[in-house]
């Protein structure tokens, strides 16, 4: 594979205006010869990030992450080097072929035959009498032709063997397309997995077919209303979001997502003039997808269908969406309707209004569903509310909490000068005991975290450091979430041979931070002693656990000798975790 030359790649990066394409991702502000923004690469509140457009790079102050023109898209958008650079040569009217330079990839051949299969698949709607029927179905939903050639729907027909032999022909392997889950190996023939379906194609946000998804459409049909492709090499569902690929143009100029459960929910949003919309198919939305939209928008509209099992989902979605910096809106449709029940209630252009002007926010949501399983006629229930509320509302504005009194005060009948008394209670009592903890903890806690660090920095060296730990620890010892998580994906990283690259680029970004910071800077010289130590350490901080919960059994000793002694044996063990005796 040939290499793209210096020459071009300086040009590129001199002829593209560097704020221009970073302000398409960031808030930019002009301080001097610099601009400066909010970091794209961690989370934070003050700007460090600079862009300086004479000498065409960027750098966080923060982070350290800096780059150029081509780093820069590639780290936003998940490109390889040579996409990166030729939409960017593109963007800056440099016309060069950048064929020669890619990498043949693996896959294509499957892209291919998906492809040709989604061919099929719409001339089979379009030209058979069964089709006829299925656009009928179609008709009768309000899907229109326009849709259905936007969509690319298609028709599988009811027939076993009409896919496969029509692939077989165009010189395809019988392999490939059960790779592909398209055909299946029955005891001594081959047949098609999707049969008398109305055909979804799914494609990746590059454009690249990747899986179908059949709907059945006879009323008497009683199998499953949707089946997909299997997992195969191309197709993860967890990955995917359906319609991302069409709705990029959109997000954007709307620099917002809509999320919605299904397929026909996108397909109603788009008659209702919505089309930065997609769905992620029916399952639990994942952490995956959520870093996917996270690429083009921190702006998450979600519309999920009204049901109580919709907002059941909604509720998980929202915190995943949040864990990862998203801000969330939430469309909530009345009477338990899905989009496309709702335009049929009411009107397309009913919809559009709704979901682009009757969302609530994240607060409101909670509020809502925290509401829906209160019974107002039981003392105990009133207070569990309150106390949620409260709880929900703590760190917000004056404002907003003063909104949300007067619906408390209404909804259980109480003044609102009681009301405001309970939570002013309410707060003081929540900070005291937050101080309180973390005073007792951040000076014992520092030593440990070192040590875990320390630990991390043994497994990514050597794989026998991760293998004894396993082996020979109990895993649990370790204090921070984000190091716990660290050591899955390390090992991860030695079960599937990846690069230290692939590895990086799989950390969330606060797990990114740490590395860099904590991890990548101080890359230690191995010694098996250290490493023990290290251990003992770890479980001596396992140890310093227990003696707080010895903290609890001490208030519950009965006699005044059992509360000493117990309280002697808990000092004892402080001591020594505070002098790292052993
Ligand atoms: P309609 O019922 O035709 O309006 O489609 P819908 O998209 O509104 O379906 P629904 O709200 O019932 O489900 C939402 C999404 O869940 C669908 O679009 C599918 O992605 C998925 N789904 C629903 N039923 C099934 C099923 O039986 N099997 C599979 N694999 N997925 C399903
Ligand atoms: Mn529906």
């Amino acid at each position: 594979m040939a290499k793209i030359s210096e020459h071009v790649i300086n040009d590129v990066i001199q002829r593209t205006d560097l704020v221009d394409l970073i302000s398409e991702k960031v808030a930019l502000s002009k301080k001097g010869k610099s601009y400066f923004g909010l970091c794209p690469f961690h989370s934070e509140k003050t700007p460090s990030f600079s862009v300086e457009p004479d000498k065409k790079i960027y750098t966080c102050f923060s982070c350290g992450e800096k780059g150029n023109a081509i780093t820069f898209k590639q780290k936003t958008e998940n490109l390889s080097f040579v996409d990166a650079v030729e939409i960017l040569a593109d963007r800056a009217n440099i016309q060069i072929d950048f064929t020669e330079f890619k990498q043949e990839n693996p896959n294509q051949k499957y892209f291919d035959i998906n492809d040709d299969a989604k061919g099929f698949y719409k001339l089979l709607l379009s030209n058979t009498v069964s089709g006829q029927n299925a656009i009928e179905y179609l008709t009768q939903r309000g899907i229109t032709k326009e849709i259905i050639d936007y969509f690319e729907l298609g028709l599988a027909p009811n027939e076993y063997e009409l896919l496969y032999k029509t692939l077989t022909e165009k010189g395809y392997l019988v392999s490939d397309m059960v790779d592909l889950g398209l055909v299946k190996q029955g005891t001594n023939n081959f047949y098609d997995l999707f049969r008398e379906r109305i055909i979804f194609p799914i494609q990746d946000e590059r454009n690249r077919s990747v899986a179908f998804s059949g709907r059945v459409y006879k009323t008497e049909d009683t199998n499953a209303k949707y089946i997909n492709s299997p997992q195969t090499v191309v197709f993860t569902k967890s990955n995917i979001l359906y319609n991302l690929n069409k709705a990029l143009n959109e997000i954007k100029k709307t620099k917002r997502i809509v999320l919605f459960e299904g397929y026909m929910d996108v397909i109603a949003a788009h008659r209702a003039n919505i089309h930065d919309a997609v769905a992620s198919m029916g399952t639990s939305l994942t952490k995956e997808q959520v870093r996917l939209m996270k690429r083009y928008t921190d702006d998450v509209t979600i519309c999920y269908d009204g049901d109580s099992a919709g907002i059941e989902a909604t509720s998980r979605a929202l915190t995943l969406l949040q864990a990862e910096g998203i801000k969330v809106k939430i469309v909530l449709l009345p009477d338990g309707l899905d989009p496309d029940d709702y335009i049929n209630k009411f009107s397309s252009e009913s919809l559009q209004k709704f979901i682009n002007e009757q969302w609530v926010s994240s607060i409101r949501f909670l509020y809502i569903k925290n509401k829906n399983d209160i019974d107002f006629t039981k003392m105990l229930d009133i207070e569990k509310f309150k106390k949620r509320v409260f709880d929900l509302i703590k760190n917000e504005s004056r404002t907003t909490i003063e909104v949300f009194m007067k619906d408390i005060s209404k909804d259980i009948n109480i003044s609102l000068e009681s009301l405001r008394q309970d939570f002013q209670q309410y707060t003081r009592k929540n900070i005291s005991t937050k101080i309180s903890r973390t005073q007792s903890q951040v000076k014992v806690l520092s030593k440990f975290e070192k040590a875990e660090m320390m630990l991390i920095n043994y497994f990514l060296s050597d794989v026998k450091y991760l293998n004894e730990f396993r082996v020979n620890a109990d895993e649990n010892i370790f204090l921070s979430r984000e190091v716990w998580e660290m050591r899955i994906l390390i090992e991860d990283l030695y079960d599937h041979n990846e690069s230290i690259d692939e590895f990086e680029t799989k950390l969330s970004e606060s797990q990114l931070h740490f590395y860099h910071n904590s991890i990548k800077s101080k890359l230690v010289e191995l010694s098996d002693n250290e490493f023990h130590d290290l251990l003992d350490t770890m479980q001596l901080y396992k140890e310093l656990q227990k003696s707080k919960d010895s903290d609890a059994l001490i208030e519950k000793a009965l006699t005044i000798e059992d509360k000493i002694a117990l309280a002697k044996e808990r000092d004892k063990i402080i001591k020594e975790a505070k002098h790292g005796k052993r």
